[in-house]
């Protein structure tokens, strides 16, 4: 059995993913549209487009499918709890209906990719639930499925659900699906690479430019393109536009062993806390999962409570065994409840964005990708004026307080407590400079600037995952600042370890 490896987690899928590597841009090159992300939507956008014949170069800041998307529950589905009834109150029953049309047609298009590619990804159908314990989570369910029937959704109720306890009904899906997420991507890319089109891994844009030709930085190299794609999770080069209509939200997911075999099924609660469950046989291993425990990045919480809580679902209600993996995951979600795919900003020419994909990427992100993929070849989508990353309407958030000024909230600045832990990471004052002092189990302190390379707030240990979050949008740094997750695309400084009373040695 592939187990868990020490350090920071990893989760079952980036676990058993592939070995496929890519090269780090070190040249300029030009092609047609140049994709800045690995991920789903970026590397379905790129495979999308390359099929119209076009040229496309990727770039990845560390290896593909190593963000959000190998951190996802595998599901390619539709049905999102409830996001029918929830979408067609609050922007009409129409726009509801193209949602759902839009990811139905990207679970057969993933369907197709799979076949076409011949992509080793676990693929299999399923069916979805959403299923109540409660009365009132009873007739929400049912609302669901009769709202999503008549939007000609593949939806009904029932009250015969495939789990091990037992449930009021559900809402149930045919003709879903689920896979092993970082080996499908792990095979668009592989399909992407070649031909005249590229995959760079390792290789973090550092700026972009719109125009004709639009340019994209990196490190060693550069990339000229006619368009640009920005599918980075929460985008940067935005200029905290989407920071203010999105928020980053949170959520664990543990992986334990079954001695069952998976099911035909993946199920999602309408109660909270939300759990979303899935079975699955990785390498001839099978595994129960069970996510959930979510909030948003900006709160402060006990992450290896709430892991626990699931862990003790996972063995108490799912059956599962030994908890193998463990790990969380992090995506936007957009304050009006619908992905933002289009331009980056009103202005923009050549740049365009996906993000908000509410952690439904598999399906959300590929159905946006195939939006791009039209508007960037001049072909009408059905979609895109539902997921127009321009439309009115939305809230808008606060941003946080620029750099340099006091923060109102997060864990003040404060001197290295002389007896911090092995494994425990803390934010102290290292001559008037914020550090994030980190001691690994081996003993070795890593010390970098706590200062968040986004806009600016101070990021906060997470001994979880062992990773420095930042509460404001969620960019995720490793002990060594290195940037795990954006908006942030810089990673955070190295700073001189400070002594036990907090002061920097060698002045920082
Ligand atoms: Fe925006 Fe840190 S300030 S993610």
């Amino acid at each position: 059995m592939t187990e868990q490896p020490a350090g920071r987690l990893l989760s079952l899928w980036a676990a058993t993913g592939g070995a496929d590597t890519y090269a780090p841009l070190d040249a300029d090159v030009d092609v047609d549209v140049a994709v800045l992300g690995g991920g789903i939507a970026g590397l379905t956008a790129a495979l999308a487009l390359k099929r119209a014949d076009l040229t496309v170069a990727v770039l990845e800041a560390a290896r593909v499918g190593t963000g959000v998307t190998g951190n996802t529950t595998g599901k390619v589905t539709s049905l999102h709890r409830l996001a029918y009834t929830e979408l067609a109150a609050r922007h009409g029953v129409h726009a509801a209906g193209v949602y759902g049309q839009a990811n139905e047609a990207a679970i057969e298009h993933v369907a197709g990719v799979v076949a076409a590619e011949r992509i080793e990804c676990g693929f299999r159908r399923v069916a979805n639930y959403t299923y109540a314990e409660s009365g009132r989570a009873l007739a929400l369910v049912r609302e669901e499925a009769a709202l999503a029937d008549r939007l000609g959704l593949p939806a009904s109720f029932t009250t015969d659900v495939p789990l091990r306890f037992p449930v009021r009904g559900a809402v149930r899906f045919d003709g879903q699906a689920q896979l092993h997420a970082l080996r499908y991507v792990q095979g668009l890319a592989g399909a992407v690479h070649g031909d005249g089109s590229f995959v760079f891994e390792e290789s973090p844009a550092t700026g972009f430019r719109d125009g004709s030709p639009a340019m994209v930085d990196a490190e060693r190299g550069s990339v000229r393109a006619r368009d640009i794609i920005v599918a980075t999770n929460l985008p940067f080069g935005d200029n905290g536009l989407f920071a203010r209509r999105c928020y980053a939200h949170r959520s664990y997911i543990v992986a334990g062993r079954s001695a069952a075999p998976p099911l035909d099924a993946t199920f999602v609660s309408v109660e909270e806390p939300m759990r979303s469950i899935l079975t699955v046989d990785v390498d001839g291993v099978s595994y129960v999962l069970a996510g959930g425990e979510g909030h948003p990045a900006t709160e402060s919480v006990n992450s290896a409570e709430r892991d626990g809580r699931l862990a003790a679902f996972a063995r108490d209600r799912l059956g599962a065994g030994e908890i193998a993996f463990r790990w969380s995951t992090q995506d936007a979600m957009p304050d009006d409840g619908l992905p933002y795919v289009g331009l980056m900003g009103p202005e923009s020419r050549h740049v365009h964005v996906i993000t908000g994909l509410r952690k439904w990427g598999l399906t959300n992100g590929t159905a946006a990708a195939l939006i791009l993929r039209d508007t960037l070849c001049g072909t009408a989508n059905p979609w895109a004026a539902v997921f127009d990353s321009n439309r009115s309407g939305g809230a808008r958030r606060e941003v946080p307080p620029p750099p340099g000024e006091p923060l109102a909230e997060g864990a003040p600045a404060r001197a290295v407590p002389a007896g911090i832990a092995p494994g425990e990471g803390t934010v102290v004052d290292a001559g008037g400079a914020k550090t994030a002092v980190y001691l690994s189990p081996a003993g070795e302190v890593q010390a970098v600037s706590a200062v968040c390379t986004h806009l600016g707030c101070t990021v906060e240990f997470n001994p979880t995952d062992v990773t420095w979050d930042c509460p404001c949008h969620g960019s995720r740094f490793a002990t060594d600042g290195t940037v795990i997750q954006g908006p942030a695309t810089r990673n955070l400084a190295p700073s001189p370890a400070p002594d036990a009373t907090g002061s920097g040695r060698g002045g920082a």
